[in-house]
């Protein structure tokens, strides 16, 4: 999926990190979004912050399906120097579960002679801000829709001898594939002028009727569901986005499946799991390789032209 982005403050970001890891760093927190939990994950992150033990939080679990949580915890604990927990931001016992994580992630450390150093990251709108408001009991970090709000780290005392360092909302320079690209998009992370919302509610209507076709036939009063694009027609007819003449605003029709995803409306929706997951960066990684082999063979049949032509004018003269 095309993304217009513009990468200058993820290069910020990611510098912030280094810092933060030069100056010292215990423990990693990455904060995804539990409807899309792999997705939602950094792959530069365990390299920026050079195999620090990481704790996953599995954030917004409110709005995602049970089952499939406890499928992506049991993923992410299996990993090593990794422990995930699920939560929602805005409840108030978050604290103890977290601190508790990456105390048994770091131990030997949380006292005021060697402070637990834990730096938080994650990709924008995923609830950081209104996590750590959660924490601190105030209004810690600025909320508000629009992604990538944060702009410099803060450093956060949670109990005497444990900092919370928090980064800027931060997603990568290129999302290798397709289908994080639309569930991210799905999800309201990736700014809404930066990809095109007809496409990506296709690729939404295709999951839902993969994986949860009674919560779009119930959600819209569609009796059957058929094409895709039939499907988000039928979404723009039930939602009122005719245009004279009968036809229909697809775009309109987008935005109205994209709201009502976002809030929760359509039920509790994962839109991935762990063995998808693992399958898409198989695939991902094996067109790296082709490209890559590609463009190899490119220079070396390059090389060869050169060198053939150089031997011909040399025997020329
Ligand atoms: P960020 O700092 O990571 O960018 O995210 P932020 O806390 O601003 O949260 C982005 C949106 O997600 C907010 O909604 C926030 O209320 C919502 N949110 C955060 N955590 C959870 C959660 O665990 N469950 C659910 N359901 N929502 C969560 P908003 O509509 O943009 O703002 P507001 O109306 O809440 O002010």
């Amino acid at each position: 999926m095309p993304i217009n982005w513009f990468p200058g403050h993820m290069n910020s970001t990611r510098q912030a990190i280094k810092d933060r890891v030069k100056a010292g760093l215990d423990v990693v927190i990455e904060l995804l979004d539990a409807r899309l939990p792999g997705s939602s994950s950094n792959p530069l992150l365990a390299a920026l912050t050079t195999g620090r033990p990481s704790l996953k939080v599995l954030n917004k679990q409110d709005l995602a399906d049970p089952a499939a949580t406890t499928d992506w915890l049991d993923f992410y604990n299996a990993q090593p120097h990794t422990r995930a927990i699920a939560l929602d931001a805005g409840d108030k016992s978050p604290a103890r579960a977290l601190a508790k994580a990456c105390r048994e992630l770091a131990p030997g450390r949380g006292d005021l002679h060697k402070p637990l150093r834990v730096l938080i990251c994650g990709i924008p709108n995923v609830g950081k801000s209104t996590l750590i408001n959660t924490l601190v009991g105030k209004r810690a970090a600025k909320t508000g829709d629009e992604p990538g709000i944060t702009k410099t780290e803060q450093k956060i005392v949670l109990e005497n001898g444990f900092y919370l360092f928090d980064t800027p909302g931060m997603l990568w320079p290129r999302i290798a594939i397709e289908q994080s690209g639309y569930h991210l998009a799905a999800s309201g992370a990736i700014g809404r002028n930066a990809f095109d919302e007809e496409e990506v509610a296709l690729e939404l209507i295709a999951v839902l009727k993969r994986r949860y076709p009674e919560r779009l036939r119930e959600r819209f009063g569609l009796a059957e569901l058929g094409a895709d694009e039939a499907v988000l027609e039928a979404i723009g007819v039930k939602r009122g986005a005719k245009v004279r003449g009968g036809g229909v605003q697809m775009h309109k029709a987008a935005e109205a499946l994209l709201i009502d995803y976002r809030q929760g409306l359509l039920g509790r929706i994962t839109l991935e799991t762990p063995e998808e997951m693992a399958a898409w960066r198989r695939a991902a990684a094996a067109e790296e390789a082709r490209k890559a082999e590609e463009a190899e063979a490119d220079r070396l049949a390059d090389k060869e032209r050169r060198s053939g032509r150089r031997a011909a004018s040399s025997g020329d003269a």
